[in-house]
């Protein structure tokens, strides 16, 4: 039998890669070196861990929630679970962890080493506590050991300390916004960031209460609670632990939608920066997190993933867009999309039709079928299988778009 070639430990070294941009800019008082940070998780959790992915080129990591001393952090495993879709594994990713077992001590050590290895990067932590004096400790302990700013938890989805079980100080206006007042009372250095959540009636109203609050910032949004899965033989639901199971915080991309609307309703209605967090993937995804209105975009289950290399991806994808774009900073990004987003009544209203392009149409007939049970009964079948719109019943819902596997084969075309 014939050897198979080895192959060369680096297989893209080969590879071109596009010649980085500055992607450098102001954002919360502070110099980011790119856009790109890791979320507070267990990547940042360990010294080791976080030197790593600064070293290849994170702009900065927010290090995994901590607590005072004594705070007792009962785990349970296992804490991972997936939502697998469509042959996508990890589409949506379920964690019932909570914040971190270390303490502030050990936190404020790996602040200090952190800063003095990395003067550049932006070290931020993330923090959580019952008691107005514990809130304050903890901003005053990570101000003396030279945090760059400090973020909030707001909204564990197991829930916050002295909150019930799986209730989120984030989902009380007022809690929000008194316990927001005393960090940033205690603050006299660093900008705070409020971490909220998704899981409230109207953002909005939260948003106003952090900004009357005084903090500097917000971080939208966070995981969303979900029940990940039930197995089907058995009913217990995942992740499965002797029979049991709790709700999920998810993340991922299956959440990247929900992200964009708390943004962009937040970025609409408060003047206060926003730090976006929440099924972010790819260079592109943080171009739609800051067209919406994050000022820096966080990752964690992508990092989880696929490692920090991603990385590289994201700063040479993110240089080849400002380039195509001829965008001369990535600030160029920022809110672009805000202008285009209305309200259902103030969209405009025209005849649309669709239009399948006969020279790339498959013939699968997927838009036939989707039309036929689920539209207006406005595709036709033909003996040649290509699909024939009837333009009397067509109405332009655009289904048939979204169900045809070819990019381009079928169009929304006004009608005249
Ligand atoms: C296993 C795990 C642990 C997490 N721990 C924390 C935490 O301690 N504090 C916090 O604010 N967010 C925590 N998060 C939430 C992330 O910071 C982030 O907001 C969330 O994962 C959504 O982003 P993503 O879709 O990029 O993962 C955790 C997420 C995961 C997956």
């Amino acid at each position: 039998m014939k050897k198979s070639k080895v192959v060369s430990e680096n297989i893209y070294s080969e590879i071109p890669i596009y010649p980085q941009r500055d992607l450098s800019y102001d954002f919360l008082g502070l110099h980011w070196e790119n856009p790109f940070i890791l979320a507070a998780a267990p990547s940042t959790d360990e010294l080791d861990i976080v030197r790593r992915g600064l070293q290849m080129g994170w702009a900065g990591a927010i290090l995994k929630t901590t607590s005072i001393e004594g705070n007792i952090v009962d785990l349970a495993y296992p804490m991972m679970s997936t939502f697998n879709h469509d042959g996508k594994k990890l589409f949506g990713m379920g964690n019932i962890d909570l914040i971190s077992e270390h303490h502030i001590d050990k936190v404020e050590y790996n602040v200090r080493k952190l800063k003095k290895e990395f003067p550049e990067k932006i070290i931020a932590a993330s923090i959580m506590a019952g008691r107005k004096e514990d809130w304050q400790r903890l901003v005053e302990r990570l101000e003396k050991a030279g945090v760059d700013f400090i973020e909030c938890s707001f909204s564990c989805p197991q829930g916050n300390i002295g909150e019930d079980p799986g209730k989120m100080l984030a989902q009380s206006i007022s809690a929000t916004e008194l316990t927001a007042k005393w960090v940033k009372e205690a603050a006299r250095r660093v900008p705070v960031s409020i971490k909220i959540t998704p899981h409230v009636t109207d953002i909005v109203d939260v948003a106003k209460a952090v900004k009357r609050s005084g903090a500097d910032a917000l971080t939208a949004a966070n995981s969303l609670q979900a029940l990940m899965g039930v197995d089907i033989k058995t009913f217990v639901p995942y992740p499965q632990l002797n029979g049991k199971s709790t709700y999920s915080g998810m993340t991922g991309p299956a959440i990247k939608p929900l992200t964009l609307r708390t943004i962009s309703e937040i970025a609409r209605n408060v003047d206060i920066p926003i730090l976006g967090t929440g099924g972010a993937s790819t260079w592109s995804d943080a171009v739609e997190f800051m067209a919406v209105g994050a000022g820096v975009v966080q990752y964690c289950t992508a990092v989880m993933h696929y490692g920090f290399r991603i990385i590289d991806d994201l700063k040479s994808g993110m240089s080849h867009y400002l380039d195509e774009m001829k965008f001369k900073s990535v600030k160029d990004i920022y809110r672009k999309a805000l202008p285009h987003i209305a309200t259902h009544d103030e969209l405009p209203r025209r005849k649309i039709r669709s239009h399948i392009n006969e020279a790339t149409c498959i013939q699968c007939e997927a838009c036939y079928l989707a039309c036929r049970d689920g539209g207006h009964m406005a595709i036709d079948r033909n003996p040649n299988r290509i699909p024939k719109v009837d333009w009397e019943r067509c109405v332009g819902c655009g289904l048939c778009e979204h169900v045809c596997p070819v990019d381009g084969c079928i169009e929304m075309k006004v009608f005249k």
